[in-house]
């Protein structure tokens, strides 16, 4: 039931902060460390993998590309993301030191299962990670980690992309916490921020009112490009998605950087530039660039929509509308940028008297190749 909400995709929305504590229950201790039988590999196993395959499709597979930044990061382990429709037709070199993890909310993806079954074919370890207990991609995998997330009805992924986020983020710091890795005290200081998570969901949630007003005046746009670099380019293209998907409108992600080898042409007066702007505290921080990509779409004509942490100044001037969202460490603020992203798809949708939660064209889990 849709407990008081007008559709599905809103109230899965508003449970995300419950799914993200769900999905960590048990699986943090108090002690700092993870706990994560269910990946049922010996610790050998763990210390000998020697490359990470992630492979997904549509909103899945962003979840893999933000798991990318987090897991090699964490880990010194390679990783590639790959698309589960071309994985297996591409010929990966796979063997017994391999580990592929294969994300899926419904677990019937027929996609990602031929892509499962030709790794599980080449002797590669598979783990999946899941929402629908019982489906048949956990069944076929080595071993599952299940994203709690309760049953998601609306065809748009919603909390099944956060938890699948956060799952990935505990697959990662799980393998950096078993090998004993040179970025050992920034893992276990990750634990304590992935606990802080749910709450700041649920402060994002609490100021969307502001992006619900902005989403009704873009309604009738036929274009919006998002823009993001680090693990904000998949959440650019996580944004791009929803909107393609609810609204029907055409909408394309970008990593930041690349604007200016071609992409940038497109932008014209008025043009709607979403921006996700990293935290300007991070380690990593592409922050100052990020801030000079703004500037320029903004010199060519674009009405700029800045996602940017609390405390940044840096963007005020180059922002036609500001969002702000919480304080987050880089690696893990995905779980906070991509929910204003999501509301502003579901509004832009309903203000078109669109039906939010079928899509046209769509169906909840695709079970064709
Ligand atoms: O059930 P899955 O996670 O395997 O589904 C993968 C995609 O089909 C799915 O994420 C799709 O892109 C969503 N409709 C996006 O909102």
């Amino acid at each position: 039931e849709k407990d008081g909400f007008d559709w599905f995709m809103l109230k899965e929305i508003a449970e995300q902060p419950k799914a993200v504590a769900d999905t960590l229950l048990g699986r943090l201790s108090d002690t700092g460390a993870l706990v994560l039988d269910e990946l049922r590999l010996t610790e050998q196993e763990l210390r000998d993998i020697d490359k990470v395959f992630v492979v997904a499709c549509g909103t899945a597979y962003h979840a893999g590309l933000i798991a990318k930044y987090a897991i090699e990061h964490w880990t010194r382990i390679p990783v590639e993301v790959e698309l589960a429709s071309e994985f297996r037709y591409r010929d990966p070199v796979l063997d017994r030191s391999t580990l592929v993890v294969v994300v899926s909310q419904s677990g019937e993806t027929m996609d990602t299962l031929m892509a499962l079954r030709h790794a599980r074919e080449q002797k590669a370890k598979v783990l999946a990670i899941c929402n629908a207990n019982g489906s048949t991609i956990p069944r076929e995998s080595d071993a599952v980690l299940y994203t709690h997330a309760g049953p998601e009805v609306a065809v748009a992924s919603t909390k099944g992309f956060l938890t699948q986020v956060v799952a990935c983020y505990l697959v990662g710091a799980f393998l950096a916490q078993v090998r004993g890795v040179k970025y050992a005290d920034e893992v276990a200081a990750i634990v304590d921020e992935l606990r802080a998570l749910p709450e700041k969901v649920t402060e994002v949630l609490a100021t969307m009112e502001p992006v619900r007003e902005l989403a009704r005046s873009l309604a009738t746009e036929d274009t919006l490009l998002f823009l993001g670099r680090h693990v904000g380019y998949p959440v650019a293209l996580e944004g791009a998605l929803k909107l393609k998907e609810l609204a029907y409108i055409h909408a394309e992600g970008f990593a930041a950087g690349e604007l200016k080898h071609g992409s940038i042409a497109l932008i014209d007066q008025g043009t709607p530039v979403v921006v996700i702007v990293p935290s300007p505290l991070s380690r990593e921080s592409v922050h100052g660039k990020v801030v000079s990509n703004i500037q320029e779409v903004r010199a060519r004509g674009a009405r700029t929509i800045v996602i940017a942490e609390e405390g940044d100044e840096d963007v005020v001037p180059f922002a036609d509308h500001l969002i702000r969202v919480p304080r987050t460490p880089t690696l893990l603020a995905p779980v906070v940028t991509t929910v204003p992203l999501q509301v502003l798809a579901c509004e832009i949708a309903a203000t078109r008297g669109l039906d939010v939660d079928q899509p046209r064209n769509l169906a909840k889990s695709v079970t064709v190749e």
